[in-house]
């Protein structure tokens, strides 16, 4: 296959919001406990935190990990995980049937954060509590002092910026789920109440849990028809697996966030014509990622449990080349899209795996991810492309070719995957508006088994390679993409 591309710095997207590039940590599973946070580890350090996990952390180039939940904030009392450890509260979690020991909470999770370099995106509970909670959690984390909540804090404010007005609200399995009247103005109220404590935060409404719930695009136009002043960003979520055997259509996926992106879009800026509002409102996707939903039908009415393990998706090449895949759809939509949380970051459908008292390892989509966190920093430019179609059963016909541009402060990254199974892609990249550009190298992630993963046993059995055919020259680049691969050229 031959396909072509123009890249031209005219054609500017956006800038990149680093906070694209940001994750996900839920009370759930083996996220928190065992997960980031692990007393008895011999890595741990001397607030319990996993330092071969926050290691990694690093490496992966999060800057922003949302937090506490996910399904687990709608039935949290944020409140339980304040004050001497021995005497906080055993609760059952209703979203995940656990055991909720609140041995972490908010000040540990932030001092965590201090110590993994990320900002925190911080979600309240809007199922089954409201205004009241939310407005003294914002008191506790944002006021210096001088009240009730800052002086139980102590110390100095943590001066959280990004908040989630609740999660997945248009959820029937959302604990305090409602119908988005409900929510709307709950979250109008909410959202006025928390910027009366600190007008500096921003706000993040919910919208829908994914594209094919039954209320999607009513539920965005109504929830912003009530609360469009009040919220900066609306949520996007989405999670994809392969059906069956039908790779072809599971390798496209991109194209579904791709217009699911696009309708939020145009529902948002509907919702501004009609109320006669200035500004727009971005997205927050803060939860995107491959998950298996149909290995763990059964984690449902589970035992009680502390510290589960769930959903433990195991990824593979194919799954990598689609986390990478993804990443080049929310890059394309980087003049929108300003939050992206790859969901979730330990454990959990996660790129980072522990072994309790053991070890850490980088699943195979660990790779694609941080290293479009480290060059994907920069202006996103539109790419012209010219490529062979592959027929799928879900998308009809798709290009065999995905990508996008982004230009940095040392030249051109060119972030591109070969959707064919078992067919090379020669590139040829029109670089010429680009003149100065003299230097090429070409990483990929491909492998002659697309199912092989990485395990505990072999931490590294699926890692990127550096490869030796890019040619500049001319300002016209030539690459081979291998068959179903995730590839990055760079270019200065
Ligand atoms: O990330 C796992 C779960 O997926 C989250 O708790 C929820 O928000 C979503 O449905």
């Amino acid at each position: 296959h031959q396909a072509s591309l123009t890249v031209d710095p005219a054609f500017r997207v956006g800038e990149v919001d680093p906070r694209l590039y940001g994750s996900f940590v839920e009370h759930m599973g083996r996220c928190v406990y065992t997960g980031i946070y692990e007393p008895e580890h011999p890595s741990a350090d001397a607030n319990g935190f996993r330092q071969d996990v926050t290691a990694l952390v690093r490496e992966l180039g999060v800057p922003l990990v949302r937090y506490p939940g996910g399904n687990f904030v709608s039935g949290y009392r944020w409140e339980d995980g304040i004050g001497p450890v021995a005497e906080r509260p055993r609760r059952l979690d209703l979203a995940w049937r656990s055991l909720e020991t609140n041995r972490v909470g908010v000040n540990e999770f932030m001092t965590w954060a201090k110590s993994a370099g990320v900002a925190p995106m911080m979600a309240v509970n809007l199922g089954t509590r409201g205004i009241d909670a939310a407005r003294s959690l914002v008191e506790y984390c944002n006021l210096p002092g001088g009240t009730y909540w800052s002086d139980l804090r102590g110390g100095d404010p943590y001066a959280i910026k990004t908040w989630c007005l609740g999660n997945e609200m248009d959820g029937p399995w959302q604990t305090g789920h409602k119908t988005a009247y409900e929510y709307a103005r709950l979250a109008l109220e909410t959202a006025k109440a928390m910027r009366q404590v600190d007008p500096s935060i921003e706000l993040v409404a919910c919208g829908s849990s994914n594209r094919a719930m039954p209320t999607f695009g009513s539920w965005e136009a109504t929830v912003l028809g009530e609360a469009y002043d009040a919220v900066d960003y609306v949520s996007m979520h989405a999670y994809y697996q392969q059906h069956g055997d039908d790779r072809d259509s599971f390798l496209a996926v991109a194209t579904d966030m791709d217009g699911f992106i696009d309708d939020v879009i145009a529902t948002a800026d509907h919702a501004r014509a009609v109320g006669r509002h200035s500004k727009r409102i971005n997205i927050s996707f803060d939860e995107w990622n491959v998950w298996y939903q149909s290995r763990f039908v059964g984690e449902t009415n589970l035992e009680i449990e502390e510290t589960p393990r769930l959903i433990e998706d195991v990824y593979s090449v194919t799954d990598a080349v689609v986390v990478g895949n993804l990443l080049i759809s929310l890059l394309r939509h980087a003049d929108r899209v300003k939050i992206g949380c790859l969901a979730q970051l330990v454990n959990v459908i996660a790129p980072i795996m522990t072994e309790p008292g053991g070890q850490v390892w980088r699943q195979a989509s660990f790779h694609p991810f941080a290293l479009t966190a480290a060059h994907g920093q920069g202006t996103v430019l539109q790419v012209v492309a010219d490529s062979p179609v592959v027929e799928t059963k879900a998308f009809g016909e798709v290009p065999i070719l995905d990508s996008v541009a982004v230009q940095t402060s040392s030249g051109v990254v060119i972030f591109a995957v070969n959707r064919s199974q078992d067919t090379p892609l020669s590139l040829d990249v029109d670089l010429r508006s680009l003149p100065g550009l003299t230097t090429a190298s070409h990483t990929a992630l491909f492998d002659a088994d697309p199912d092989a993963i990485n395990t505990a046993a072999a931490p590294d059995r699926v890692a990127p390679r550096i490869l030796e055919d890019a040619k500049l020259d001319g300002g016209r680049l030539q690459a081979v993409l291998p068959p179903l691969s995730w590839n990055m050229l760079r270019l200065s």
